[in-house]
């Protein structure tokens, strides 16, 4: 579903990834783990086509970074959505319309909408809060609000960029829930953090960013495979 090659991004000659190399198959779940500015947004925004690589190439279901044109790319961002680390909410509409607003534009219909958008809004436990506007929220309610839309044009592949970040345990297991049910339902899910206490008491697929280059989990077995056991090794050491 995703695969990167030899992927390098150099930025004003600085270079931010090297030669990243893994593939996450369909309904797979992976954690990007890595500290701040190794390169986490970096490896998102590749995937959703916001930013091409220097060298190397991209690949997710039949989009291509050697041959994706311009016009392909709405029909990408609807097959791929990303939670961004800083939500970009619409802080003048409510939270129902929020998550409305992400299917009217891509021409939805209207009673499609209405039942989708409570379905959604309910799926992060969400739906009473639903006539507020973004600003009225915590910031775990945000992220669930954030997942919602991101979910709105039922995407095969989710994006979230420290999904947890700033939260406390209960809304970290709440988010975790969420995300765990996006791919219960087949959703291929990469989620970015720098916590690795969040991912070394989860079963899923760790791939360690370190200062651009993938440190290890890059193998296809997951996170019992041979590859990633070392990863493990080292988170819980
Ligand atoms: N547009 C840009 N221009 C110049 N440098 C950039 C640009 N985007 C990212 N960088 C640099 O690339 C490196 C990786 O950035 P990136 O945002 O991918 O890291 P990250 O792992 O997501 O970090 P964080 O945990 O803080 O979000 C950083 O050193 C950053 O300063
Ligand atoms: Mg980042």
């Amino acid at each position: 579903m995703i695969t990167l090659r030899q992927v390098g991004v150099e930025q004003q000659g600085r270079r931010i990834l090297a030669n990243v190399d893994f593939e996450i198959e369909r309904g797979e779940f992976a954690f990007l783990l890595g500290p701040t500015g190794a390169g986490k947004s970096t490896v998102l925004q590749l995937i959703l086509f916001e930013r091409r690589p220097t060298s190397g190439v991209v690949m997710v279901g039949d989009f291509n970074s050697e041959t994706i044109r311009d016009r392909d790319i709405p029909a990408l961002r609807r097959s791929v959505s990303m939670v961004f680390q800083n939500h970009r909410l619409l802080q003048d509409r409510t939270v129902y319309e929020n998550v409305a607003f992400a299917m009217e534009v891509t021409g939805t219909p209207r009673s499609v909408v209405r039942r989708r958008t409570h379905a959604l809004l309910a799926d992060v436990e969400l739906m009473h809060r639903r006539s507020v506007r973004p600003g009225a929220l915590s910031g775990g309610e945000q992220q669930q609000l954030a997942i919602a839309r991101a979910l709105a044009n039922d995407p095969f592949v989710l994006l979230a960029d420290e999904p947890t970040a700033n939260l406390d345990p209960e809304t970290t297991d709440l988010v975790m829930r969420i995300l765990a049910n996006v791919q219960a339902r087949g959703t291929t899910v990469l989620a970015a953090t720098h916590n690795e206490a969040l991912v070394s008491r989860r079963r899923q697929r760790v791939l360690r960013l370190e200062d651009g280059r993938i440190a290890c989990g890059a193998s296809r077995e997951g996170k019992n495979g041979p590859d990633a056991d070392s990863g493990n090794l080292r988170l819980s050491g």
